[in-house]
C-alpha cells in the first residue's frame, strides 16, 4: 500500500526539462562548493604544517610550477633556492599539493631514520611500472621480503659475480652515469660542491662529516639492498676501463642534467676515449 502510494506521488510530480536543468545545476554547485571547501581545508592545514619553513614565493594557484619545462631550468632554479634556504624549503604543486624539499644532512637524517612507511603519492606512479616489489611494498610484506633477500646480497655471494662483471665490462659499450642532487650540492656541507674531488672520500675526510651528507643509496631501514652489488660492479667496470682508456671531458658539450627517475643528460654524455698505451 505504502509503495504504491509513493510511486503515485513520484509520478504526480512532473519534472519538466527546466526542473531537470535546475536540479542538475544545483547538484554541480554543491559538488563544486564541497570540493572547494575540501581544497581550502587541505591548503590551510598544509600551510600550517610548513609555516616554520620559509621558502621562495609562489603563485597561490600554480605554486612553484608555472611552466613544467623539458630543460634544465627547474633544476637550476631548485639549486638557487637551495642556496637561499640551505636546510629545507616548501615547494607547491598547485594550491593543495606541497612537498618539503629537504637538502641538509641533519634534516635528511630525521626522514631516513624514521620507521614511517613511504608516502603513497611518490610511489603510485612507479608501482604500475615495476610492480609492488621491495622498493614499493610496506609493512609486514616489505619486512618479510627484505629479510628473505638480504642474505642474497652478502659479500660471499657477491664475490662470485666479480668475474662475471669483469667479463661483461669487456663488452660494455655504454657508460651509465647517475647523479644525485640536493644534499650532495649543498654548499654548507660540501666545499665547492660542483668540483669533482674524489679525495672527499678518503676515510679521514668522510669521518669529518655527517653520515647523511652523502646518501646515493639512501640510508636507514629502506636503504638500497643492492648497494654492495652496485659498488662492486662500478669498481670492477671503472677500474677495468681506466686501466685501458683515458676518458676526456668534451668542454664544449657538457651534459645538461635533468631530474628524471634518475638524473639524465638532455644532450647525451660526450667524452673522448683515448687508449692508455697511446700516451706512452
Ligand atoms: C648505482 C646504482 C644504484 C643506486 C644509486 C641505487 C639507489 C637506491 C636508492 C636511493 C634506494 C632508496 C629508494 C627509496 O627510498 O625509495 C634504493 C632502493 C633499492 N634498491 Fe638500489 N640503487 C642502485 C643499484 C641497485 C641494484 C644493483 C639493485 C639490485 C640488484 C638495487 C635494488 C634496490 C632495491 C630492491 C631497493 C628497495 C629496498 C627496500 O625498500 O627495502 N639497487 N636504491
Amino acid at each position: 500500500m505504502f509503495a504504491a502510494g509513493l510511486t503515485e506521488a513520484l509520478f504526480g510530480f512532473q519534472l519538466t526539462w527546466l526542473h531537470i536543468h535546475v536540479a542538475f545545476g544545483a547538484l554541480c554547485l554543491i559538488v563544486i562548493v564541497h570540493k572547494l571547501t575540501l581544497l581550502t581545508a587541505t591548503r590551510k592545514s598544509l600551510l600550517r604544517d610548513v609555516e616554520a619553513f620559509p621558502g621562495p614565493p609562489g603563485n597561490w594557484l600554480f605554486g612553484h610550477v608555472l611552466q613544467p619545462t623539458q630543460d634544465t631550468t627547474n633544476l637550476e632554479r631548485g639549486l638557487k633556492w637551495g642556496e637561499q634556504y640551505p636546510y629545507a624549503f616548501p615547494m607547491w604543486f598547485g594550491p593543495s599539493v606541497c612537498f618539503l624539499n629537504i637538502h641538509h644532512p641533519d634534516y635528511a637524517k630525521t626522514i631516513l631514520t624514521t620507521t614511517e612507511p613511504k608516502d603513497d603519492f611518490g610511489y603510485m606512479f612507479i608501482e604500475s611500472w615495476i610492480g609492488n616489489g621491495l622498493l614499493v611494498s610496506k609493512g609486514q610484506k616489505w619486512f618479510r621480503h627484505r629479510r628473505l633477500l638480504t642474505p642474497g646480497f652478502h659479500y660471499d655471494v657477491l664475490k662470485h659475480y666479480v668475474n662475471l662483471m669483469s667479463e661483461s665490462a669487456q663488452v660494455m659499450l655504454v657508460l651509465k652515469f647517475e647523479s644525485v642532487f640536493g644534499i650532495h650540492r649543498n654548499a654548507t656541507v660540501w666545499e665547492n660542491p660542483e668540483v669533482f674531488d674524489p679525495l672527499r672520500f678518503l676515510p679521514e675526510n668522510v669521518s669529518k662529516r655527517s653520515p647523511h651528507a652523502f646518501v646515493p643509496f639512501s640510508a636507514g631501514a629502506r636503504n638500497c639492498i643492492g648497494q654492495n652489488f652496485a659498488m662492486n660492479e662500478m669498481k670492477v667496470v671503472i677500474a677495468m676501463m681506466l686501466k685501458k682508456y683515458q676518458l676526456i671531458e668534451e668542454p664544449s658539450l657538457k651534459p645538461r642534467i635533468i631530474p628524471r627517475l634518475v638524473m639524465r643528460s638532455l644532450n647525451g654524455i660526450h667524452i673522448k676515449i683515448k687508449p692508455v698505451e697511446a700516451q706512452k
